[in-house]
């Protein structure tokens, strides 16, 4: 009985002695790493090249944003970021070898953009002739990154809402909000559907024609994805974002003509993220016959996408469509029926629908709804 008391207590000490020696590494490790941050120059190889990349303080993952004061973001800086998670996806082997970084930066979208392929395409897949629209539109924001918040998170758990008929009262808003990232899109409002969606955005992907421009759904913790179809959707924003006049020229219909969010919560989307939307995953072809009109990825496959490249588990709710009622509704809000949706020119659903199947057959997403 004394023995076994003893050796109870021996165990004790050394536990404690361990505990010690894990707090002193802990505390090494992070006066090094703190130094090792502090520099203002540091390497990192970037496409295969190393590099020498001044590194500005708002880059440092460390919870807090330091604004820039240097030089504006590029995205070269900001790949780092992305691998900290040491856990492979499960669909890691559907992004290929190349790791995109998913916004625009003023400093190095040129650079890119050769890099990727991005100057062969023109718009909405790539940057050709639309150069210097886009570095107008990108010089009127101050970032391109994650957000400090998400980029603190090692191991992401991203939930990306569709906007589909299929979130009626299911009562799912408490389970969407416990992911670290939520994903939404267009006019998908979260304000009156709570309790079905949830509260929290953390990146809504939305184009001139869809962003809200209601100060109502305004939320200070979303970042505002903007996927660009054209060149007028980078003049607009470089309009809206000076206070100046907007035309409504050149658009499906009529777009947001008042900004609701401040610049820094603007991103541009990489074109190259929805190319692979388009031409790897759905296989769209890059020409089509004259007659037709040319299909573009959803934004929720869209939304996906940009998932695959910044989370390490991706969940999807919202995405089912109920194809054998016409009248069933559309969407979790407003009264827009199915046949709406079957009627669409612009987009191939069934390749959609097929290639979501896949996905979530092979464990790469896990679907709620
Ligand atoms: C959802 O619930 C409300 C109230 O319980 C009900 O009026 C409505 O018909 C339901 N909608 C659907 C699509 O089931
Ligand atoms: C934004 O995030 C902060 C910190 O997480 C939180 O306290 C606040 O309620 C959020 N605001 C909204 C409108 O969701
Ligand atoms: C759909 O709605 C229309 C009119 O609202 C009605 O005539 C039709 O029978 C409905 N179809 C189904 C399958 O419910
Ligand atoms: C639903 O439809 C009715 C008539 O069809 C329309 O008056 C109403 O504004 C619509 N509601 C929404 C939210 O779109
Ligand atoms: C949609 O994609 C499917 C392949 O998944 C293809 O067979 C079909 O022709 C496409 N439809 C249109 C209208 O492009």
């Amino acid at each position: 009985m004394l023995l076994c008391r003893e050796h109870t207590y021996g165990l004790l000490v050394m536990k404690r002695i361990l505990l010690v020696f894990i707090l002193a590494a802990a505390v090494m490790y992070g006066i090094l790493h703190g130094n090792l941050w502090r520099n203002n120059f540091y390497w990192i190889s970037f496409y295969g090249q190393t590099s020498s990349v001044r590194a500005s303080p708002s880059y440092v993952t460390s919870g807090v944003t330091i604004s820039y004061n240097q030089l504006p973001p590029t995205a070269v800086e900001r790949r780092n970021a992305l691998d900290t998670c040491l856990l492979k996806p499960a669909f890691e082997s559907l992004l290929g070898v190349d790791k995109i970084y998913p916004f625009l930066c003023a400093n190095d979208f040129i650079r890119v953009a050769e890099f990727q392929g991005s100057n062969k395409f023109e718009l909405p897949y790539g940057i050709k002739r639309a150069e210097q629209f886009f570095r107008l539109a990108l010089s009127r924001l101050q970032n391109c990154g994650l957000s400090s918040e998400e980029d603190s998170i090692p191991c992401r758990r991203c939930i990306v809402v569709g906007n589909g008929g299929v979130l009626r009262n299911k009562t799912l808003g408490e389970k969407i909000d416990s992911y670290d990232i939520i994903i939404r899109m267009n006019n998908g409002p979260v304000i009156g559907y709570e309790e079905d969606v949830g509260r929290r955005t953390t990146f809504r992907l939305s184009y001139p024609e869809s962003i809200f421009s209601d100060p109502i759904h305004y939320d200070p913790n979303t970042t505002i994805v903007l996927i660009v179809f054209k060149p007028r959707d980078l003049k607009w924003l470089w309009e809206i974002l000076g206070g100046q006049k907007i035309s409504v020229k050149g658009f499906w219909k009529k777009p947001a003509l008042n900004m609701i969010y401040k610049s820094s919560q603007i991103r541009i989307l990489d074109p190259s993220i929805t190319r692979k939307a388009a031409y790897e995953w759905l296989h769209f072809p890059t020409r089509f016959p004259k007659k037709e009109k040319p299909k573009h990825p959803t934004t929720g496959l869209i939304a996906i996408t940009l998932a695959f490249h910044i989370c390490h588990e991706v969940h999807l709710a919202g995405f089912k469509y109920d194809f054998t009622d016409r009248n069933s509704s559309l969407h979790y809000y407003g009264n827009e029926t199915m046949s709406q949706m079957m009627q669409n020119e612009y987009h191939n659903i069934t390749a959609e629908q097929k290639f979501l199947k896949k996905l979530i057959d092979k464990n790469f997403v896990i679907n709620l709804t």
